[in-house]
């Protein structure tokens, strides 16, 4: 059933070239530009005209919506907010029919996030889902929604359903911004940049064993700290998620540019930082971060893009992957940080399929 590896957690990494073409099946056609989300079809009109959306979820799925919030934005140019399900459902959040909310859950069944979707409906709000779990409870009372078609995931630490989760919050961005923000041209480039995806995620996995390696250097730390910008802040904080339930090692994300407000006053030798560096705008800035970590004697190890020789002279390890347009780069970098996280907990002899004081789904409040 784990289909040839010691753990499911690794099976699901593995599967997500697969899985990525699942998300996409029967709603892109890559050559000209086509994108068709059936499940909100008869909505489309009223999420276009939304005064602004609301990204309500847990965890993982919470991630997945921040980086829904930089894509809608851009793509979409309508603003978003994104809230832990658990805050807005306390808070008497300002809500009426003009507001989209979008409720993300892998399993359908977050006790919170169902909350969060049921005081929306009572607010008047339009609610649409990103379930995993086919006929679970949020997909079933949300008004509208979109299946991440990722398959079943085992594993307590949720890998192959967040980059679906992210793929399904690409496309829906894209086709909220057809005919209004983006041309045609734009949209095709996207939708090509995305049909790449999974093909550089399978070299990605070719990485493994550099990626052990690295691991076996980092069995012993107690802290890490995970940094990056734009696109790939929300990359960090699930990286320093994935290690944290999986290996119980204390780790934090930040945006890169934060790490002077506070968190550098915490690196020295031991303090592992790992850097989410694509070859972006912000290149030469997580550069001069790289450099500020070094000269406190803190170790690096950046997550780059192949042909970056300059990191290689600053970082103790460099896991080199292809490059893309910065709004598919978290489908990217995400990969080589599950890795990281599977091989450190396996070392330290966890259980990384059933993390200590976990649940696969959290149906308490
Ligand atoms: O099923 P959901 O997506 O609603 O679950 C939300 C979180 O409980 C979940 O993502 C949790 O953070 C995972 N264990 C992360 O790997």
């Amino acid at each position: 059933e784990k289909g040839g590896f010691e753990h499911f957690m690794l099976k699901e990494i593995f599967e997500q070239p697969v899985t990525m073409q699942e998300v996409m099946r029967g709603r892109v056609r890559h050559e000209d530009g086509f994108v068709r989300l059936g499940g909100i079809e008869d909505y489309l009109d009223r999420i276009r005209d939304a005064r602004r959306i609301v990204i309500c979820a847990c965890g993982t799925s919470w991630h997945a919506g921040l980086i829904g919030e930089y894509l809608l934005e851009e793509f979409a140019r309508i603003p978003v907010e994104v809230d832990y399900a658990s805050e807005f459902r306390y808070r008497n959040p300002i809500l009426d029919e003009h507001d989209v909310v979008i409720v993300i859950s892998q399993s359908g069944e977050t006790a919170d996030t169902l909350a969060a979707l049921r005081l929306a409906k009572e607010k008047g709000a339009l609610v649409v889902g990103i379930c995993n779990v086919v006929g679970s409870t949020i997909a079933r009372e949300t008004h509208c929604g979109m299946y991440t078609h990722a398959g079943p995931e085992i594993g307590v630490a949720s890998t192959k359903a967040f980059t679906a989760q992210v793929i399904v919050l690409y496309l829906l961005s894209l086709v909220l911004s057809k005919d209004r923000s983006l041309s045609r041209h734009d949209i095709s480039l996207y939708l090509r940049e995305l049909g790449e995806v999974p093909e550089k995620v399978s070299r990605i996995l070719e990485l493994n064993d550099q990626i052990l390696e690295i691991a076996r250097e980092y069995v012993d730390s107690r802290n890490c700290l995970y940094l990056g910008r734009g696109y790939n802040f929300p990359v960090a904080l699930e990286g320093a998620l994935k290690l944290k339930e999986i290996s119980y090692i204390h780790a934090e994300g930040y945006p890169a540019a934060e790490m002077k407000h506070g968190p550098i006053a915490l690196i020295d030798k031991d303090m592992p930082v790992v850097f989410i560096a694509p070859q972006d705008a912000t290149h030469g800035k997580i550069l001069s971060n790289v450099e500020e970590v070094r000269s406190r004697k803190g170790r690096v190890i950046a997550v780059a893009n192949e042909g970056d020789e300059e990191i290689a002279r600053l970082a103790d390890h460099v896991i080199y992957i292809p490059s893309a347009a910065a709004p598919v780069t978290p489908l990217l970098n995400v990969i080589p940080l599950q890795m990281l996280s599977y091989h450190i907990a396996t070392l330290r002899g966890c259980n990384v399929d059933r993390p200590r004081n976990l649940a696969k789904s959290v149906t308490v409040e």
